[in-house]
């Protein structure tokens, strides 16, 4: 060891000089990068830059704006491949993708990457395709495609012998979208490439080209209620280019999307994982509380709160199949605390506590009056024969869907989203009229008048269901009650 040189200064200011001369040269990143600088800025990216400047400028010009190119990452950074890639190809001298997934963008950003992986938005296709088999297997696995389901959802990319990307399957940027390298999910369904922005992301339009119409109508939710309109009014007041985003500190004048289901508040992170503060399942048959599995190696599943609450340490399947490690549970309870969070930044605990009562009340009602009754229904006629076991295939099967699905979702995701007129005029209101209307009129001429009625009186214990639909109906007195009463 060598005896310290006696001309030195101290260690500390040695220390100090150092660190200074590290903070002078290194920049130092708002956003967390967990790569080394001294990895990216790669010289082969130069070339990109000048020919897709000629070639493909809008594309270009978006990445020259963008906070990727002021930090020197370029295409390549982004683009490049190994030649063992399955989608890997050369290109201009180089080995490229095309398909920057979130294995490739988790090379700098290992949290939000790791967030979004163990989401429920990452399940979306897997769901999916566990649900319904036979659809996805159809036409070669193109039945879900060809049913409208991928956009949204997400694909399988497949490449073809030749490295190139199957077209059936892409484009395509959907949220469970499964990629070539096997990771899953798309980084740009949210941040639109190339200028990959948080601020973007952070606007309710982020969400709104999969979460509008009748599988989850939270735009036409959120544009109808006061946030929504608060919103529209006061965007100039958002800070959404903040580097922070913290609710009540850095913005107040109303939440987005992002608000309330990902970004921070005083005592809760910001997290890529959209479904960690919800109670409820919203867009099935049948609601139900569900708690949220967290396994040991990160990864996430909900299990109703029917089911057996799942131990820590115990195994059990994951969504994809295989068995892990149980790490933790939060409960339905704990998950609304989180979300309530939220909401006591701009409002008070009383207030909020009200609302989430009123709308736990409104997802019951929906329950106990129509969706259970319905669906006891509906299983009684697959169990005696009267309705054949093809899904949708018969009237009655129609208007069931359209009652628990199209207007039984918008009902709920309404009353979640503090939106009257998605929660009743567009919503229970239809579910009332629908119940008591067409689906009945339907259940009539498959079993006769009277069969109807005992089966209707059997599960609604109503002789007459229609007396408390018309109550529905009517609407605005019944919702005012239910507010001021919290029944
Ligand atoms: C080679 C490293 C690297 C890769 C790969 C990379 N990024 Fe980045 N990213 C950065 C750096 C550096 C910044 C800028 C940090 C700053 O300015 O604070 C950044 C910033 C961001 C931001 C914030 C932008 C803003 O508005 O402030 C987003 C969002 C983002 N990246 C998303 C992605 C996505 C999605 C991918 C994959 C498609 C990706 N990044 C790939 C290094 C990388
Ligand atoms: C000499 C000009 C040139 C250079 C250099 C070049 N490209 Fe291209 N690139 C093109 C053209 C032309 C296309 C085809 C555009 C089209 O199909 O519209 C293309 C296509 C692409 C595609 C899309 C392929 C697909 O599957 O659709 C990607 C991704 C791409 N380039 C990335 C890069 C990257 C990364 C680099 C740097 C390593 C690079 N390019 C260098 C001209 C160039
Ligand atoms: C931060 C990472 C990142 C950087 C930097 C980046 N790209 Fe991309 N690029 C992506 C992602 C993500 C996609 C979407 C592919 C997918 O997932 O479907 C993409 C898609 C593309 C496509 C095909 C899709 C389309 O819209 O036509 C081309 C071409 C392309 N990039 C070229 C470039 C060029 C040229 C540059 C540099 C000027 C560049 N990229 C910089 C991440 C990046
Ligand atoms: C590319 C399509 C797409 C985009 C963009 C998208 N989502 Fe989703 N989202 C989905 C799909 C599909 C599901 C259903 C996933 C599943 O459970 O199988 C979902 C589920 C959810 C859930 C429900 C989670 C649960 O517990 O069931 C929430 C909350 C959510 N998204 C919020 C958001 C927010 C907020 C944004 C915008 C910042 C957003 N999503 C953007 C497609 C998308
Ligand atoms: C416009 C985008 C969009 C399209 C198209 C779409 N979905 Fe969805 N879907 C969503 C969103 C967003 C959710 C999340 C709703 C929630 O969790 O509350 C969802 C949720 C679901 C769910 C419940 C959650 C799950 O994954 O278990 C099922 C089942 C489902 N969709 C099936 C389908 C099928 C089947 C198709 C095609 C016939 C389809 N969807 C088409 C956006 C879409
Ligand atoms: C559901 C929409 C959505 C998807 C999908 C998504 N992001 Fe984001 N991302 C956001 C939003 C919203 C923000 C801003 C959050 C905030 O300010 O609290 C953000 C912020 C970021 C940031 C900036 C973080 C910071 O510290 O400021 C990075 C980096 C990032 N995302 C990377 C990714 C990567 C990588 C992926 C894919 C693995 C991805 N995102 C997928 C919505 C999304
Ligand atoms: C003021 C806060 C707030 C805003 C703003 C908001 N949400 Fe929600 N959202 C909620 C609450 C509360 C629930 C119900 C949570 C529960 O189940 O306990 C919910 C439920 C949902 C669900 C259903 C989740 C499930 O379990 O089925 C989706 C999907 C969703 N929101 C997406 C969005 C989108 C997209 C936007 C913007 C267009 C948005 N939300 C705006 C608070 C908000
Ligand atoms: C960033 C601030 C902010 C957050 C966070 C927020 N809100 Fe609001 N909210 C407002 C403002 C501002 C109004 C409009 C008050 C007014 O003028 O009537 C409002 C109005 C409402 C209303 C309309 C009823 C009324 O007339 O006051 C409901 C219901 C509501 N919020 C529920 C919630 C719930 C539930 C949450 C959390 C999931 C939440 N809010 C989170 C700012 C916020």
């Amino acid at each position: 060891m060598q005896s310290r040189n006696k001309t030195q200064p101290p260690y500390f200011i040695q220390t100090f000089i150092f660190m200074l001369a590290t903070l002078l040269t290194f920049p130092v990143y708002a956003v967390k990068v967990t790569l080394d600088p001294a990895n990216w800025g790669l010289a082969q990216g130069k070339s990109c830059i000048s020919c897709h400047q000629k070639s493909s400028a809008g594309l270009t010009h978006q990445w020259q704006q963008s906070a990727h190119a002021q930090a020197k990452v370029n295409c390549f950074d982004c683009h490049q491949a190994d030649a063992g890639d399955a989608d890997a190809f050369e290109h201009e001298g180089e080995v490229i993708a095309t398909i920057v997934s979130p294995k490739d963008c988790g090379r700098c950003h290992q949290t939000e990457t790791q967030e979004a992986t163990a989401s429920t938005h990452n399940k979306a296709l897997l769901h999916l395709e566990q649900k319904f088999p036979k659809l996805a297997q159809k036409n070669d696995g193109q039945g879900l495609k060809q049913a409208g389901c991928t956009d949204c959802h997400g694909t399988r990319v497949t490449v073809k012998a030749d490295g190139t990307i199957a077209p059936d399957s892409w484009p395509n940027t959907g949220i469970g979208r499964i990629n070539p390298d096997g990771s899953i999910g798309s980084c740009s369904a949210c941040h639109g490439r190339h200028s990959f922005s948080k601020a973007q992301a952070r606007d309710p339009q982020a969400c709104a080209w999969c979460h509008s119409g009748s599988e989850s109508p939270d735009t036409e939710s959120y544009a109808s209620s006061k946030h929504g309109m608060l919103y529209q009014s006061h965007r100039a007041d958002m800070n959404l280019d903040s580097e922070q985003w913290v609710t009540g500190k850095d913005y107040a004048a109303a939440p987005t999307c992002v608000t309330c289901h990902m970004s921070a508040a005083p005592g809760i992170k910001s997290s890529h994982d959209v479904g960690m503060r919800s109670a409820w399942e919203l867009s099935t048959p049948i609601s139900e509380k569900q708690s949220l599995v967290i396994f040991a190696d990160g990864d996430r599943r909900e299990v109703a709160e029917s089911e057996p609450a799942p131990k820590r340490g115990a195994a059990l399947a994951k969504v994809d199949g295989s068995m892990a490690k149980v790490k933790a549970v939060a409960s339905p309870k704990r998950r609304r605390q989180i979300m309530s969070k939220v909401c006591i930044e701009c409002h008070s605990k009383g207030f909020t506590q009200g609302f989430m009562r009123n709308f736990d009340n409104f997802v019951k009602h929906y329950n106990e009056k129509y969706a259970k009754p319905a669906a006891a229904i509906m299983q009684d006629l697959y169990a005696q024969g009267k309705l054949t076991p093809e899904k949708l295939d018969e009237p009655l099967e129609q208007h069931y869907w359209q009652l628990w699905h199209d207007d039984g979702i918008r009902a709920r995701h309404g009353a979640a989203m503090a939106s009257p007129t998605q929660a009743w005029t567009e919503g229970m209101h239809r579910v009332a009229k629908r119940f008591n209307g067409d689906w009945t009129t339907q259940l009539k001429a498959l079993v006769g008048e009277q069969e109807a009625l005992r089966l209707l009186q059997k599960y609604t214990g109503e002789t007459d269901a229609a007396k408390d639909a018309i109550e529905d109906a009517i609407g605005a007195e019944t919702a005012e009650n239910t507010q001021n009463t919290g029944k």
